[in-house]
Formats: structure tokens, C-alpha cells, sequence
């Protein structure tokens, strides 16, 4: 059986939050779909909240606190991640966009990303289009098709009504088909690890005489 990681980050920022709700059904569709499949999902949920602070304190130092590096390792370590923002002024909240940026850029290069967003209105349901997706385009990470809006009529008492239930479950098989594609995710990369041979790192290549 293949153990596969789920990142689940939600920036909601009320308690209860509407994003935390999407982000968990989410979550579980694709967990769903994935052990249907034959694997053994390990989900991880972070609630950006939390870590608010950590994400200023890395954007004015340039470090990341511990518990902000755990997060960081988790998300750029799993073999697929569930990314689910409030719409604040027809975009991603501004959490969102700081925890993105601070990770290293190459960090979610070919990860695969379902992307999903919640709002007062679903007029603003294509900020997932004009501001979501593109933002992982830059990281170079492979969104599936279908990205979840959910505005507030779309449920009754905390249940997805039937069409956000029926896009969740697209959106969560098109997540697994693509994290099938890959081989299971051996953690986050290493930036101190040694990539250079230590005699080319002295100027030597494979042939110098060594002395
Ligand atoms: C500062 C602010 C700006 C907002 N701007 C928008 C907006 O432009 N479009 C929209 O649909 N909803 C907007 N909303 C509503 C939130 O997106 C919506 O309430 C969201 O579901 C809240 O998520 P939460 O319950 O996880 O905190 C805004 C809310 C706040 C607080």
C-alpha cells in the first residue's frame, strides 16, 4: 500500500471559519478518493491563523520561528496540497499570499494543488481564476481544472449543498489522479544538502590527479 502526505492550508481568519469548512471537505473527499484507490493518506491541516505572527516575523528577518519551519517542511514535503483562501477586496487575504510568499519559490515546483476559496458573494468566484491559480503558475505547481468557490448560499447548516458536493468530489479525483502520477513524496528538500561533488567544489574535476 503507498503512504501518501496531504497538506491542507486554510487562511480563514473568523473561528468558526467558512474556509476551515471548505478546506476539511476538501480534504476529505480526496482522502476518500485516494484510500478508494489503494492508498494510505497521512493528512496534515494547518489553520494559517495560527501562524500569523511567524509569517510577519519571517517577512521582516528572512527566518522562519520553529513552529512556522515545521509548517513549511509539512507543506513543501507532501505529495499533494489543498490550498483554500477567504476572498478579501476580489483576491486572495493577505495571510495567504504572505505565507506563499515566504517559501522558497522553487519549493512547490510539479506538487500537485487543488485550490479552493470562500466569500460573500459568488460574483467574485473567478478571483480563483484571476488571482489563485496564476500565483501557482508562478511557483510552477500543477493545479487541477477544477477550483472550489463556495459562497454562503451554497450551504445549509455547515453541508455543501448538492453542486459545491458534486464539484468537491471532481476537484478531489482530479487532485488524486495527479499525485498517482508521481512517486510518493520523499520529504522537503534539503537546501544545505551537497549537490556538488566536493572535488569539483575544489576546482578538480573527475580526472585531476589527486595528491
Ligand atoms: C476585509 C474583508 C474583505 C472582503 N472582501 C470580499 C470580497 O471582495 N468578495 C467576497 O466575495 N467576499 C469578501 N469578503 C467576505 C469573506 O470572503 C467571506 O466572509 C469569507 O467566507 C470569510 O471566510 P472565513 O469564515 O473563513 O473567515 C471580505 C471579508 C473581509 C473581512
Amino acid at each position: 500500500m503507498t503512504r501518501r502526505t496531504l497538506a491542507v492550508v486554510s487562511a480563514g481568519l473568523s473561528q468558526p471559519s467558512s474556509t476551515r469548512l471548505l478546506a476539511d471537505q476538501l480534504a476529505a473527499a480526496t482522502r476518500d478518493e485516494l484510500v478508494r484507490r489503494g492508498s494510505e493518506v497521512e493528512l496534515h491541516v494547518v489553520d494559517l491563523r495560527e501562524y500569523a505572527h511567524d509569517v510577519v516575523n519571517n517577512m521582516l528577518t528572512g527566518f522562519a520561528p520553529a513552529a512556522l519551519r515545521e509548517v513549511i517542511d509539512t507543506v513543501t514535503g507532501a505529495d499533494g496540497l489543498i490550498a483554500v483562501t477567504p476572498i478579501f477586496s476580489a483576491s486572495y487575504n493577505g495571510l495567504f499570499k504572505s505565507f506563499f510568499d515566504v517559501l522558497d519559490s522553487e519549493s512547490l515546483v510539479d506538487r500537485p494543488v487543488l485550490i479552493g476559496a470562500t466569500g460573500g458573494t459568488a460574483r467574485h468566484s473567478l478571483a480563483l481564476e484571476h488571482a489563485v491559480r496564476p500565483m501557482f503558475a508562478y511557483l510552477r505547481s500543477v493545479v487541477v481544472p477544477t477550483a472550489v468557490f463556495a459562497a454562503p448560499e451554497d450551504w445549509s447548516d455547515g453541508t455543501a449543498d448538492g453542486a459545491l458536493r458534486a464539484r468537491i468530489r471532481r476537484s478531489a479525483g482530479e487532485l488524486a489522479d495527479q499525485i498517482e502520477r508521481r512517486p510518493p513524496a520523499t520529504g522537503p528538500a534539503d537546501p544545505f544538502a551537497l549537490t556538488t561533488d566536493f572535488l569539483q567544489m575544489l576546482g578538480r574535476g573527475d580526472d585531476a590527479p589527486v595528491s
